[in-house]
């Protein structure tokens, strides 16, 4: 039975080492072309490897991020348990950005900071945080933890799922209904929904013209979540004021893509959360004793629905 892993090596080296310490039995492996493919029991990775079918015993394949888009899950034999990672490193760095936005959207950083390069010394009209309303869109692992870590500034809070939610100081919603709800109230919308069939192309010219006059996304989810023509249209015609854009499609964005220059665009280069091995790696081991118990794995996708 071996562990592979197949990623950077930086990472690889702190997940070798936790694993010696904590499953001394369960071989490690970073190295492909050496290790023997019918004792690989586990796998570690960003994407499939084209070669997949060789580990005929693969009973786990992980996902080195949260995310699992990347995977072409179809092509995964249906006895292979597909898990995105859960980890601490990945949920704090998420309330970090997400905050950092808000608050940065909240305040018109990119107003003060256009005023600065024109040397331009002149307050501007504030909204307190009572009337800025924040909405998430994908009520999971991240949007939860993300609602959690604005509450102490007295947004008023939303968030929407697809299966209802109870969650303490937050307005929930769930399905189709709910989305109209959460839209007309958001002055900030969040995006952290899984990239699925569904949500391909949800930020579109539609769902912006729901979203009250002057209102601001950020968009922390997936590139191809968001028709950037329609962002730019309703940027620039003035019913969104502005927007933090984390992920685009492709990724890196091309040179002299709009985004790039845009002043109502703040634009970060897919950095929101990064997999933090030391925490990640404590989070497949405790997979791992929790698969060799019978228990399912924590962030086990479910294949129907695509995460
Ligand atoms: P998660 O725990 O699986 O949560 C996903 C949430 O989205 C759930 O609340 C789910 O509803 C909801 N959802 C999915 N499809 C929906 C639909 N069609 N309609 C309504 N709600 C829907 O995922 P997570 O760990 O929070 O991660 C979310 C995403 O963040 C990842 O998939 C990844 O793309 C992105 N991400 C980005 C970065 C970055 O650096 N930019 C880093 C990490 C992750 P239910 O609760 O009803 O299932
Ligand atoms: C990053 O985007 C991740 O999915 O972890």
């Amino acid at each position: 039975m071996t562990f592979l892993f197949n990623s950077d090596a930086r990472r690889g080296a702190v997940f070798a080492k936790a694993f010696l310490q904590a499953l001394p039995d369960l071989p490690f492996s970073m190295d492909a072309s050496t290790v023997n493919p019918d004792k690989v029991r586990y796998l570690i990775t960003w994407t499939v490897p084209s070669d997949l079918e060789r580990y005929r015993n693969l009973e786990i394949l992980f996902s080195i991020g949260a995310g699992v888009d990347q995977f072409r899950i179809d092509a995964v034999p249906a006895h292979v348990q597909v898990v995105r990672m859960v980890e601490d490193g990945i949920v704090r760095m998420m309330q970090e950005y997400v905050v950092m936005s808000v608050l940065s959207l909240h305040r018109q950083l990119p107003a003060y900071l256009a005023q600065q390069k024109a040397q331009i010394w002149q307050s501007l009209p504030q909204m307190q945080a009572q009337d800025r309303r924040i909405g998430v869109l994908g009520f999971g692992q991240l949007g939860q933890a993300v609602l959690e870590r604005l509450k102490p500034f007295g947004f008023p809070l939303s968030g929407w799922s697809r299966s209802p939610r109870l969650i303490e100081g937050v307005t929930c919603h769930h399905g189709e209904k709910g989305l109209a709800d959460l839209l007309a109230s958001s002055d900030i919308l969040i995006c952290l929904l899984p990239l699925t069939p569904e949500t391909r192309g949800f930020l579109n010219a539609d769902l912006f013209a729901c979203l009250p006059e002057g209102a601001s996304l950020v968009h922390v989810g997936r590139g191809p979540q968001l028709d950037e023509s329609a962002l730019l249209a309703a940027l620039d015609a003035g019913h969104l004021a502005g927007a933090v854009i984390d992920v685009t499609d492709p990724e890196p964005l091309p040179a002299g893509h709009a985004f790039w220059s845009h002043p109502k665009i703040m634009l970060t280069p897919h950095v929101a959360s990064v997999t933090q091995p030391e925490t990640a790696a404590r989070a497949v081991i405790d997979n791992i004793l929790r698969h060799r118990a019978g228990l399912p794995p924590i962030g086990l996708v479910d294949r129907s629905r695509g995460y």
